[in-house]
Parts: structure tokens; sequence; C-alpha cells
């Protein structure tokens, strides 16, 4: 969708703020473009909307050579979100919104309903904020604004600078999540610029991370955390990238152990016997609905003796993750519940049980991050922190 070929920027007075950059950003792909201040991100920016034109090299629009591209009607395809939002301050929200479709011609009231549309699917209501003029917002909620106001036009390409760089840490931790529901739903094609590490992983599908000028590394986020390519890329992400890479890969079904599994109206009796042929010293409780109830441990079932149901004696089990969730989430859940094992459950199938994460499994899980994404690196390059020393460092 994007495609840097060999391009380089010179600025008049000799720096070379980007040096023979090739890269390429498919249809639907979030790239965060990561790096220390003064790499070159914002002059890489600039030149997809063509405000800042290449000293050399081609960049390319779905195919189209932007060279070639009246400005205007390049950027019309293109959403631009700066961290000074630029919202106009003697417009309401919902007039700033509709400053693109209103520029494109359309009916006022065809654009006043896009805009509308937009807030909500920020998570501003417009009936609420829509009147209101930008100096009546909070920052979060003027960023927001200047997000719904880049996709008024619904643009394929979305170029996002620091966006969240202004807003405190738990304001932009809030708009980072919001963004990424959002990007689920819109599928734009994103460059997004951050000289946050923390937040370059967090959002992007890939991330290129920016040396003077140049990309250093440009892979997943769990390979770059995993196998970082130069002692740059290294030193970059940091020491703690193992703990880093715990929030970027998901838990699998398959890094699941299954544990011995009795249901509520069970007897006693069929729960110790399924105990000690299992050799396991406690089961999971189900619902009649195959849910997390919670667990029983063997000591209770070996009074099975005198009857009962296992209803009467299970504990309830308030810790659960859903699958797909990080495993630094998972590992959290644990440390916080002080607890050995924490059940898993699919979330979008109802909540149904489908086994447990334990500190072992999710050692290994890591390591399945490494192998699935740095196929071509060397395995004794790629060191795999144990849970101990994740443990010891967070
Ligand atoms: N208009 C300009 N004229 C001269 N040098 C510039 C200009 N804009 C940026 N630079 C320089 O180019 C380099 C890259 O800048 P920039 O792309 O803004 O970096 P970043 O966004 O990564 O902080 C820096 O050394 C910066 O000082
Ligand atoms: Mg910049």
């Amino acid at each position: 969708m994007i495609r840097f070929e060999h391009v380089t920027k010179r600025y008049a007075d000799g720096t070379t703020a980007v040096d023979d950059l090739s890269f390429e950003v498919a249809e639907g792909e979030l790239v965060t473009l990561v790096g220390p201040s003064g790499c070159g991100k914002t002059t890489t920016m600039k030149m997809v909307n063509r405000l800042i034109e290449p000293t050399e090299g081609r960049i390319f629009l779905d195919g189209d050579d932007i060279s070639t591209i009246d400005p205007v009607r390049l950027r019309r395809r293109i959403g631009y979100v700066i961290q000074q939002v630029g919202l106009f301050p003697h417009r309401t929200v919902l007039e700033n919104t509709a400053t693109v479709p209103h520029l494109l011609g359309w009916k006022r009231g065809k654009g006043r309903e896009r805009a509308a549309e937009l807030l909500d699917l920020v998570g501003l209501d417009p009936s609420v904020h829509g009147d209101r003029y930008p100096e009546q917002l909070s920052g979060g909620q003027r960023q927001r604004v200047g997000v719904a106001r880049a996709l008024a036009a619904d643009p394929p390409v979305l170029l996002m600078d620091e966006p969240f760089g202004a807003v405190d840490p738990v304001v932009r931790e809030r708009l980072q999540n919001e963004f990424l529901k959002l990007q689920a739903q819109v599928r734009k094609t994103v460059l997004f610029v951050t000289h946050d590490i923390e937040e370059a992983v967090r959002l992007g599908d890939r991330i290129a991370v920016y040396g003077q000028g140049r990309i250093e590394q440009f892979d997943s986020p769990a390979t770059v955390l995993g196998a970082p390519a130069t002692p740059y890329v290294a030193d970059f992400v940091g020491a703690d990238r193992g703990l880093k890479r715990l929030s970027v890969t998901p838990v699998e079904e398959s890094d699941l152990d299954q544990p011995p599994v009795v249901h509520l109206d069970d007897p006693l009796a069929t729960a110790t016997e399924r105990l000690r042929s299992q050799g396991a010293r406690w089961a999971v409780v189900l619902d009649g609905r195959d849910n997390l109830h919670g667990w029983i441990p063997a000591d209770a079932t070996a009074r099975g003796a005198a009857g009962g149901a296992v209803r009467d004696h299970a504990r309830r089990m308030e810790a659960w993750l859903p699958l797909g969730a990080p495993l630094k989430q998972g590992f959290a859940t644990m440390l916080q519940h002080d607890a050995g094992w924490i059940a898993v459950v699919d979330e979008e199938g109802g909540g149904r049980f489908l086994g447990v994460l334990t500190p072992a499994r999710l050692h290994e899980a890591l390591r399945r991050s490494i192998d699935a994404d740095a196929q071509d690196v060397p395995r004794a390059e790629v060191a795999v922190e144990t849970v101990a020393t994740v443990a010891r460092t967070s």
C-alpha cells in the first residue's frame, strides 16, 4: 500500500534526515516508526503526504508514484493526526470533525451525520460533546477529535505523528487501547510515529526501529524484542525486553495444560477417582454449561467416603484469563492471586473453560513466540529469560 524505494532526504543545510530508505507497508497494516528524537521519523512521514519532498528515491501509494499525484488530491486519501491536534478553536467539535467532508463539498447534513458517527466511534458522545469548543475538552478528548477528523473522509491511509505524546500515561494507555479497537474495525493502513518503545510494540503489527536516518530492524514486535538485529536495537528496546515480550505474546490454546475436570453435580467419589487416576492434587470444577466455577483440592475429595457432591466442597475461582490475552496479563493475574495456575476461558464462546496456564507453560509460550517469529535466527543467539528472571526483574 505504501512503498519507499531508496528514499533520501537532505535538508538545505546539509542534514541528511533520511538515508536510502526502502520498506513496504501492506494494506490494513499498522506499522510503528520508533527511534530517538531527530532520527528522521517525522521527515519519513511527511514525505508520504508531500509536506516534504524527497531528495532522491520514490514513494508509491497503492502502486502510484506520489510525485505524479497532485498534493491536494493525494492528501484526501491520507488522514493525518499530529500531537498538537490543530483543532479550529472557534469551531465546535462537530464542525471540526466535519472539516474534510466540508472541504470535499459534501452536503452539510451528510457531513454532520458522518462527523457524529465518527465521534461516537472514538468514544465521544456527539450529543454531549458535539457542540462544545476545543478548549472545553480535556487533552485526551481533543486527541480523540483529532483521530475522528482524520477518519472523516474515510481515507485508506492514516499518518499519525506522536498523536498521544502530550497526554498523561493513564490517558495515553486508554487512547492506545481505544485506537487498537478502532483499527480492528476500520483496518486502515497506518504509519504511526513514536519515540516510546512500549507504545511501538503495543500498537504495531510490525515496527521499524530507526537509527540515524536508517531503519535498523523492521519486524514483528515479538521478533524485535526476542531477537534484536543489532546491538543498537538491543540497547534501544531495553534490558527488560523479556518482560516487554510478555505483553506482545498472546495465550494460545496449545499453551494450556489439561488438569482433571469435574462438574458441580458430580458425586465426590467421582472426583476422588479422577484425581487418583491422574495423580493430581486438585481438579477444575465446571458448572452445567462447562463454564468455570472454581476448583477442588484432593484432600476435600478424600472425604468422599462420607458421600455428597463436588458442589459441597468446591471453591470459587475468581481469577481467569480470556484466550488471546497477553501472557503478561496471565503472569500478573498469577502473582496477584498468588496462584500456581490460572484458568483460561473462551470469552467469545460464552466463557467455556479451555485449560490452565502454569508458569512452566508460560515460559514455553515465550519460547514459542520466538520460534514462530524468528525462524531465521540461530537458536543460540536467542536468549530466553526464564520465568524466574522475569519474576525477579518485575
Ligand atoms: N526543515 C529542516 N531543516 C533542516 N533540518 C531539519 C529540518 N527538519 C528536520 N531537520 C533535521 O532532520 C533530522 C530528522 O528530523 P525529524 O524527521 O524531525 O526527526 P524525528 O521526527 O525522528 O524526531 C534532525 O536532525 C532534524 O534536526
Ligand atoms: Mg518527530
